[in-house]
């Protein structure tokens, strides 16, 4: 049975996307039933031009919304994808280990309250790290915290900016998160594995 996923993204969506052109091509397999955001983001504009339910969440602090609509949508997992807020613990606590998040550094390095977007490659930047990457990983009510499922590796070079390794290690996300789901799918369940 096609395995039901929630996309939950309050930015441009450029991992939903790469989700769900990797779907696309498993159709048998997983598939994105709906895209919820707290604000009124370019992701919501991508699902609907996707064909994809797209939700804008009004109360997102409070779990009622959310809740609703993962029942709704029978989801099997939610994916978070660059959402920018704290899942209500009454949701976590509701869909415990079928929550994932992908993170732009390898965790638990530059993570927590803060660390998204351009900050968390200054900080990998200003540490003086050689290695950075992409993390997936379930979550819990704490930012960036929960059980690591993989990782995917890139260079940080003398040169780079925020915004080149931001680049960088975006298309490992692209490669990491679809596969995180596919595994998810085959498993019924997110699980650790590699990444090629
Ligand atoms: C990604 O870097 C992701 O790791 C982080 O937020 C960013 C979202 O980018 N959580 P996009 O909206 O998927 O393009």
């Amino acid at each position: 049975m096609t395995y039901r996923v929630v996309v939950a993204a309050s930015g441009r969506g450029s991992n939903l996307l790469a989700l769900g052109d990797a779907l696309a091509r498993r159709p048998e397999e997983a598939a994105i039933v709906a895209v919820l955001s707290d604000r009124d983001a370019p992701a919501l504009e991508l699902a609907r031009q996707r064909g994809w339910p797209a939700i804008r969440l009004l109360t997102p602090a409070e779990p009622l919304e959310m809740t609703s609509a993962l029942r709704a949508c029978r989801a099997d997992l939610l994916v978070l994808a660059g959402y920018l807020r704290l899942i209500p613990s009454e949701v976590v606590q509701e869909w415990q280990g079928r929550i994932i998040n992908i993170h732009p550094s390898l965790l638990p390095r530059h993570g927590g309250v803060g660390m998204y977007g351009r900050r968390v490659h200054a900080a990998v930047l200003a540490a003086g790290d050689t290695t950075s990457g992409a993390t997936v990983h379930l979550v819990d009510e704490v930012f960036d915290r929960g059980e690591i499922l993989a990782q995917g590796t890139v260079p940080v070079r003398a040169e780079d900016s925020p915004e080149s390794l931001a680049a960088r290690v975006l298309e490992v996300e692209h490669r990491l998160l679809p596969k995180a789901v596919l595994v998810a799918a085959e498993h019924r369940r997110p699980v650790a594995f590699t990444l090629d």
